[in-house]
């Protein structure tokens, strides 16, 4: 990523359950597995060794089966737990260091966080559900009332401010949970499987919620989850963990492309790589008419040698038609030449972030689709045959 800016840093970061984690925490530094150390010291290993940083405005998922210690990593970040070694730095200040007063304010002002269960006081309307992060960081109460509106409206709960939890819907219950984390300002969202307890269509709506809410609040989120549909559609990388370590992390395209072991393969079967696969990352980059340089006639010997049955026009970088090698055969010997003449200038084109779900229906008119980047300059095509090769190629 260009310009990343790293919000939340973990380096080396391990926690161990127990009384007297010193024995465990040798024993695994010898190499010992997670099994042997809690045979001989009876502790648990939660977290080994994990290192991975963060960006700001970045949605980090951290994905694994239950026990794999997501919730104990998570927890380690607002130090609900404490880390046996290692460093936790946001923005730099290394939480594993400073005192508790510190690291309260610290929840108050920078960390917010969303638990799976709501966690919604059944006695307290709505409104002030979500004005309680405000409360105890001493917001005058007038105040704390109206943020906590302003916030209601923007997940759309603003009739429901007066209603206690229980008369809302699960999914409206977290939006509730969301609306809390979000009225306090923190720039870190910690997130631990805030959607695993909803039915799965109200889920995927706060999926797109959330999608939606992150394109205006660029909030650095980690957002816990052990559902691999769940992880590819928000994480702009995902690590993925299992028994304490961290066996990936990738992009979601990455992961699904390049897994790294069988762990990872099994996960990323289920997954619809139409939906995940972007057609920057699959365009396949080809010979041009780039209007400065070439003439009809050494544009269709192209065509010819590598068998194109058309060809881009792209000027000064941008796709500005598409013209097909009969209309170019046909044209020369009669020595109609002007390529703007010639090309069709309506043609199918997409950016290299759409994934190929979104582009099936651009095929209608059979020519292959072409890519641009984020300045318009094109990138290459893809062709009907490119999109299914890439979605049932095997990993
Ligand atoms: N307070 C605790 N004491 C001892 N072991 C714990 C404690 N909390 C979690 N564990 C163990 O640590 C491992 C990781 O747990 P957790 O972080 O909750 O996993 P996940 O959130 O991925 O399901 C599990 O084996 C779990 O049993
Ligand atoms: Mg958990």
């Amino acid at each position: 990523m260009v310009n990343a800016k790293p919000k939340v840093r973990i380096e080396h970061l391990i926690k161990i359950y127990g009384e007297k984690p010193r024995a465990a925490l040798q024993l695994f530094r010898e190499g010992k597995s997670r099994d042997a150390i809690l045979q001989v010291t009876g502790h648990v290993l939660g977290i080994a060794d994990v290192s991975f940083t963060v960006n700001q405005g970045e949605v980090f998922v951290v994905m694994g089966l239950s026990g794999s210690g997501k919730s104990t990593l998570i927890r380690c970040i607002n130090r609900l737990i404490k880390p046996t070694s290692g460093h936790i730095y946001i923005d730099d200040e290394d939480i594993a260091l400073i005192n508790e007063e510190r690291m309260r304010e610290i929840r108050l002002t920078k960390v917010s966080m969303v638990f799976q269960h709501f966690g919604l006081f059944p006695h307290k309307t709505v409104v002030e559900n979500v004005a309680y992060g405000l409360k105890i960081r001493g917001v005058e109460k007038k105040q704390r009332s109206q943020k906590a509106l302003e916030t209601l409206e923007v997940v759309g709960l603003t009739q429901w401010a007066g209603y206690l939890p229980a008369s809302l819907s699960g999914g409206m219950q977290q939006r509730v949970g969301l609306a809390r984390a979000l009225a306090t300002d923190a720039e870190i969202l910690l997130m631990d499987e805030p959607f695993s307890a909803l039915d799965p269509l109200i889920r995927r709506e706060m999926q797109e919620e959330l999608l939606r809410l992150q394109k205006k609040l660029h909030k650095t989120i980690i957002f816990i989850s052990h559902d691999i549909q769940e992880s590819v559609k928000l994480g702009s990388r995902i690590a993925v963990m299992k028994d304490g370590y961290i066996v990936q992390i990738a992009t979601p395209e990455e992961l699904i492309t390049n897994p790294a072991d069988n762990y990872i393969r099994a996960f990323i079967q289920d997954v619809n790589r139409a939906q995940v696969l972007k057609t920057g990352s699959i365009a396949r980059q080809i010979i041009t008419f780039t209007v400065e340089e070439d003439s009809p006639q050494t544009a269709l010997e192209k065509m010819l040698y590598q068998n194109l049955k058309q060809i881009y026009v792209v000027r000064q970088g941008f796709p500005v038609g598409v013209v097909s090698r009969e209309t170019l055969a046909a044209a020369i010997p009669e020595g109609r030449e002007d390529i703007t003449q010639l090309m069709q200038a309506d043609f199918p084109q997409v950016n290299a972030d759409t994934t190929l779900e979104n582009i099936f229906h651009l095929y209608q008119q059979e020519l292959p689709i072409a890519v641009v980047d984020e300045s318009g300059k094109f990138k290459g095509v893809v062709e009907q045959s490119d999109v299914f090769a890439s979605i049932s190629s095997l990993t």
